[in-house]
């Protein structure tokens, strides 16, 4: 199952290839992980941006990864032995709920490659109140997208918003770095 064939089935998928090594580690490779309990990933896809964050991961941090395609789970799961990471088969929206379910109150950082700009008006606004409602005072939400759209949105959700802009993938991709 490639995000060709799955895109042509759901377009929810968001790409029809899969994010670069190297866009993560601009998004995400500077983040703190050393003190870090838990990180939350939206949108695991066929998991590039997961294999590196793994790298990444202290000893005891958990990784809880959201993914709405049963069959990137299914791939995620079968090629992950760690048991810091656990799959989640929901929509992200759902963050509060799982990070109870693992004893924890909020996310250190939050790591998205949502399609944002392919969701509803409702669902975007419910994914990012939740990501706002569960992110650690001193986290970050991390979002890259394809074109500026979403900007004054995430205005609006998070006190601090920077924008930059990566070739580092094909298509180039926009980074956004927000915190409360
Ligand atoms: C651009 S792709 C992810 C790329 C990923 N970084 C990778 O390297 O493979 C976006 C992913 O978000 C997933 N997705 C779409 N809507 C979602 C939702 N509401 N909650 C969780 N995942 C969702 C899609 O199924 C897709 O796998």
């Amino acid at each position: 199952m490639s995000y060709l064939s799955e895109f042509i089935k759901n377009r929810s998928v968001g790409a029809v290839s899969s994010s670069s090594k190297s866009l993560g580690r601009f998004m995400f490779g500077n983040l703190n992980y050393i003190d870090a309990k838990v990180i939350v990933e939206l949108g695991g896809g066929r998991g590039v941006f997961t294999h590196e964050i793994i790298k990444l991961l202290n000893p005891n941090c958990k990784l809880l990864v959201f993914e709405v395609n049963e069959a990137f789970c299914k791939k995620l799961n079968s090629e992950i032995q760690d048991e810091r990471v656990v799959i989640i088969n929901e929509s992200a929206e759902h963050i509060g709920k799982y990070l109870r379910k693992h004893q924890f109150e909020k996310a250190d950082h939050i790591i998205s490659s949502l399609p944002l700009s392919m969701f509803s008006l409702e669902l975007k606004e419910s994914i990012l109140q939740n990501a706002t409602n569960f992110l650690s005072e001193v986290g970050q939400f991390l979002q890259f997208q394809y074109a500026p759209f979403d900007y004054r949105r995430l205005k609006t959700h998070f006190g601090k918003v920077k924008i930059n802009f990566s070739l580092l993938n094909f298509p180039p991709a926009f980074v956004y770095r927000c915190s409360l």
